[in-house]
């Protein structure tokens, strides 16, 4: 039997107050939630120090509730905060981060997404003891705006400027009118951009989640492009056979419940000289090469969503950390035979370029 390890009273004591730090984060997290769903942040951007009394004017909310709320903010350096005239200031770089939707660096909607997915802890606890799942019908729509938020920013500063142009054969098959689909498409935002992008191509989203080809086919309509762009309740698994000339997926396949039939089902809808595009989350499959924030998020988001909505269909339940080499497996097993990693540089996101 291995010897009991003796207590390091003073290695317990920094533990205990980084575990403290982290709940900290936690309930700050609901706090920034906040901020971001009430427009506070975007009454501070651009507006130099302010007081609490201006930032509550210009916000139009209760002063007292903003007094403590920057002050976790200024606890937590999001603001500057000037003891000698007691101002708070909202600087350049949070601003681009919580309060400019535009900027290639707003990340402010993952606290939307994160605040969603807590709400189904409890659910998801359940599903460690009983095993199964928890459906999508569970999650509330804000969870689902969010990530339509969060991939918005994504595909607006990356998808036309730097994903599609490493595939020229798909440049010139969407310039000159070609049919393309998005499965998994959520909000339908890459698709509407695509559209916009080029128009003479004609695009179809599918997704097997009817809110989300609801709120799709909104968008489309305010963008200007459901003339072109049409959205359909539909599963990757059924898409009509030898039908278009490039689909895409956009963190699709490790939520999926059946990976090999979504893929191969794509296979199938594809032209015989079609592309498919499957994005990924940048991390790897070894939990040891993921010993940072960005594991620590992605474990934490697959499990409250990703791994859990596919286990709850009996499905494969591969989850973010999928790894090259599960979809190296998975497009073969679908039929493919050319599998390419795109040199695309990317923190967050992986491009797989697939053919027939
Ligand atoms: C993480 S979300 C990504 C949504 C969107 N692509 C984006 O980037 O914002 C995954 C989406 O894939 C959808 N989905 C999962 N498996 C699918 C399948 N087999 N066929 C169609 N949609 C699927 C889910 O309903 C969900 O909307």
């Amino acid at each position: 039997m291995a010897a009991k390890a003796s207590l390091d009273m003073e290695k317990a004591k920094q533990v205990a107050q980084t575990v403290v730090g982290d709940v900290a984060t936690v309930v700050h997290g609901a706090l920034t939630y906040i901020g971001d769903r009430l427009g506070l942040f975007k009454a501070m951007k651009d507006a130099g120090p302010l007081t609490i009394a201006e930032v509550a004017a210009r916000s139009g909310l209760n002063e007292r509730y903003v007094r403590e709320w920057l002050g976790a903010m200024a606890a937590a350096r999001y603001v500057e905060y000037n003891a000698a005239d007691e101002t708070y200031t909202l600087t350049p770089a949070y601003a681009a981060a919580l309060a400019d939707e535009d900027s290639p660096f707003f990340v402010g909607s993952y606290f939307q997404m994160a605040q969603a997915a807590v709400t189904v802890a409890p659910k998801v606890a359940e599903a460690f003891a009983k095993g199964g799942g928890v459906p999508q019908s569970e999650y509330p729509p804000s969870f689902f705006e969010a990530a339509e938020r969060n991939s918005r920013t994504r595909y607006q500063h990356k998808l036309i400027r730097k994903w599609l142009p490493a595939m020229p054969q798909v440049i010139e098959v969407l310039n000159a009118g070609g049919r393309a689909a998005d499965v998994g498409c959520g909000g339908g935002r890459a698709a509407i951009m695509i559209a916009q992008a080029f128009p003479k191509a004609r695009l179809v989203g599918y997704d097997v989640h009817p809110p989300s080809i609801e709120r799709a086919r909104r968008n489309a309509q305010e963008a200007g492009v459901a003339d072109r762009v049409t959205f359909e309740v539909g599963n990757g698994t059924d898409l009509p056979a030898d039908a278009f000339n490039f689909v895409t997926t956009f963190d699709v396949v490790h939520d999926s419940v059946d990976p090999v039939g979504l893929m191969r089902g794509i296979r199938r809808a594809l032209k015989a000289d079609g592309t498919y595009l499957v994005q990924e989350v940048n991390v790897s499959d070894k939990v040891g090469e993921n010993l940072r924030p960005m594991g620590k998020m992605v474990y934490s988001v697959s499990t409250l969503y990703c791994m859990t909505t596919s286990l709850a269909h009996h499905g494969a339940g591969i989850g973010v950390a999928m790894g090259e080499a599960k979809a190296r497996e998975l497009a073969a097993s679908a039929g493919f035979s050319r599998f390419t990693r795109l040199p695309v540089k990317d923190d967050f996101a992986v491009l797989y370029e697939l053919r027939p």
